[in-house]
């Protein structure tokens, strides 16, 4: 397993991006971010959107609190102008069950990026730098859930060589879309 390097996530690089740790000064893309419902509309049970800035610092805080080794929540900036794009995620899926949910042993991939960045391939590029990290640091197989409406979503999966698997309610007690990599075959 590699361990956390410069912060709580490991920075990767990708051609056009940089992922790294989220920064207090983030907030207003946070906010910005998440007060969007072409953002949210698919994410959580029962989608809502951010109402406040205390929200965006939050989460901030929860992100940078959050440390493990190989899983992370990383802030996708794009090198030529050090624009925030994104978010990429790597962390434990809760299983399907009695509320809390407890975590299922399954690693999820997923991606939120603004609306002003769709439509150029960040987050394929980003969640495949972040793909590759999880495999390299020891993990076997990375899912993603989308809900069925989430085409674009789906898009990137497939992009970044995650086969379907058809359809799961086996987290979060809800039905999805479930994609997953396999490390020996996304390494081969
Ligand atoms: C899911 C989401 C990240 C997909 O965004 P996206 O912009 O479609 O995906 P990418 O960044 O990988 O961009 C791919 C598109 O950029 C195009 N593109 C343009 N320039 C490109 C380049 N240089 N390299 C690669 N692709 C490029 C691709 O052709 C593709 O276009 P298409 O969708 O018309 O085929 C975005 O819709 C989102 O953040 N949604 C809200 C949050 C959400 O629902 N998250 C998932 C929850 S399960």
């Amino acid at each position: 397993m590699a361990s956390a390097q410069g912060g709580h996530v490991r920075p990767l690089a990708t051609d056009r991006l940089l992922l790294r740790m989220w920064e207090p000064t983030d907030a207003e893309f946070v906010y910005d971010l998440y007060s969007r419902w072409e953002v949210q509309r698919f994410i959580g049970l029962v989608p809502r959107v951010m109402e406040g800035r205390s929200e965006a610092d939050r989460l901030i805080e929860k992100c940078r609190g959050f440390h493990h080794p190989v899983q992370g929540f990383w802030a996708v900036e794009r090198v030529k102008d050090s624009q925030l794009v994104g978010t990429i995620l790597l962390k434990g899926i809760p299983a399907s069950g009695e509320a809390p949910l407890q975590l299922s042993g399954d690693t999820e991939i997923g991606w939120h990026f603004h609306p002003d960045y769709w439509g150029k391939g960040y987050a394929t590029e980003a969640a495949s730098a972040v793909l590759a990290h999880g495999f390299s640091a020891g993990l076997d197989r990375v899912i993603a859930i989308t809900s069925a409406a989430n085409t674009a979503s789906q898009s990137v999966c497939r992009r970044i060589g995650m086969k379907h698997q058809g359809v799961t309610k086996d987290y979060y007690n809800a039905m999805c879309e479930l994609y997953r990599a396999e490390a020996a075959s996304w390494l081969a």
